[in-house]
């Protein structure tokens, strides 16, 4: 799958801007604020019906204007689709494929599957659990629908059950009737969580170990296990084994909304010992192995979006990216570099097939 055309009006500090893109690699150059990773997030919007960076939709629209239109050509599976995300403030925004508009927004994800690696990932290392539940949830459910409604279930269930531990410590009887269908009910579907966090963690490690090697030329090794309160028993006894502190701590203690990755270098933390190339490495290896898993659930190669990669790696590590994303298992790809020179000499030691588009001030033009 490729995007062949993309049009962004009023999006970001781009007023109008039309590009041609090729099949493999395309290549944003420019100075810092030029607008290459709002070019990236125009992109991502398409495929995902938000911005990578704000949930909220005015920020968007180019400063002094009202709307914005994102309209994308692509090649899916031999057939084209014409996708248009439009907005107006203070009016709901709509999403067309096929001059068609979409129902529901959750329709269209998964339609156009996407990979953004940015600088941005690094909280999946220094930040809290959540950030990582999230990942693991992000990529399940961009091809498993049930695991996406297990979780809406989960988490209904989850509140009320802390909103009753609140009201048993204001003075009230506990209800150990009503909690113990909540326990019921979290253990189901908990349980099928657990479950298909496993999976895709066992699946997935070794390809994410697979990609840290290539890229570090097998200097370190990393590693990454899952974490859960369910791998010492099944959900619904430690539920009950932790009632007691429950009801205490008013919130429920036990469960899969306390699951982790633990993130490792070598045998220690990555988020401690890591060198700053090293964690990028460990994210970008991450968001490869996250690729091959779409690519092969789904048999589509997900659009890859690279932003800003080369920043804080070694030439070695860079030139092993490059090479990587030029082979046969990668698809359409847009790379952001602010050094024209740095990446050309690559790309011409890789690849043939690219396109550099030159951005300047939310313009861009094509020198390829
Ligand atoms: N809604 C908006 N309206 C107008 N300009 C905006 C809007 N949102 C962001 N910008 C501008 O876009 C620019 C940032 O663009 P972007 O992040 O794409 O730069 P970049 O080329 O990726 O730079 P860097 O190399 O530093 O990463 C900033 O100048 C910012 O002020
Ligand atoms: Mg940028």
């Amino acid at each position: 799958m490729y995007l062949k055309n993309l049009t962004a009006v009023n999006f970001k500090n781009f007023q109008e801007v039309v590009l041609d893109c090729v099949p493999r690699l395309n290549c944003f150059i420019g100075d810092n604020g030029a607008g290459k990773t709002n070019l990236l997030d125009a992109i991502y919007y398409l495929s995902f019906t938000k911005s990578f960076f704000n949930s909220v939709d005015h920020m968007n629209v180019r400063h002094g204007e009202n709307w914005f239109m994102l309209k994308g050509f692509y090649n899916r599976t031999g057939k084209e689709e014409e996708i248009i995300c439009s907005y107006q403030e203070s009016q709901k925004k709509q999403i067309k494929r096929n001059s068609k508009a979409y129902r529901k927004m959750s329709e269209h994800i998964g339609l156009l599957p996407l990979v953004m690696v940015s600088p941005g990932d690094s909280v999946l290392i220094m930040g809290g659990s959540e950030e990582r539940r999230r990942f693991m949830d992000g990529v399940i459910s961009q091809f498993d629908s049930g695991y996406l409604h297990d979780l809406i279930r989960y988490n209904r269930v989850l509140m009320q059950r802390n909103n009753l531990l609140k009201q048993v410590s204001q003075g009230q009887a506990p209800d150990v009737e009503v909690i113990d269908v909540y326990d019921g009910q979290l253990a189901e579907s908990g349980t099928k969580i657990f479950e298909r966090r496993i999976s895709f963690i066992r699946d997935m490690v070794p390809v994410f170990q697979k990609y840290y090697s290539i890229i570090s030329r097998g200097v370190e090794a990393v590693g990454l296990e899952y974490l859960s309160d369910l791998s010492s028993g099944p959900m619904y006894d430690q539920l009950k084994a932790t009632y007691a502190r429950d009801r205490m701590v008013q919130y429920t203690t036990a469960g899969i909304h306390k699951d982790d990755m633990s993130l490792i270098l070598g045998d220690h933390p990555m988020k401690r010992i890591g060198s700053q190339g090293q964690q990028k490495t460990y994210l970008i290896a991450l968001k490869l192995a996250q690729f091959e898993f779409i690519a092969n659930v789904s048999g589509i190669k997900p659009i890859l979006l690279l932003d800003d990669i080369f920043d804080k790696l070694d030439k070695n590590r860079v030139e092993q990216i490059v090479k990587l994303v030029s082979g046969d298992q990668f698809g359409q790809i847009f790379i952001t570099d602010t050094n024209r020179e740095h990446l050309d000499a690559i790309l011409r030691s890789v690849t043939s097939d690219y396109r550099l588009f030159m951005v300047t001030n939310g313009k861009t033009e094509g020198v390829s």
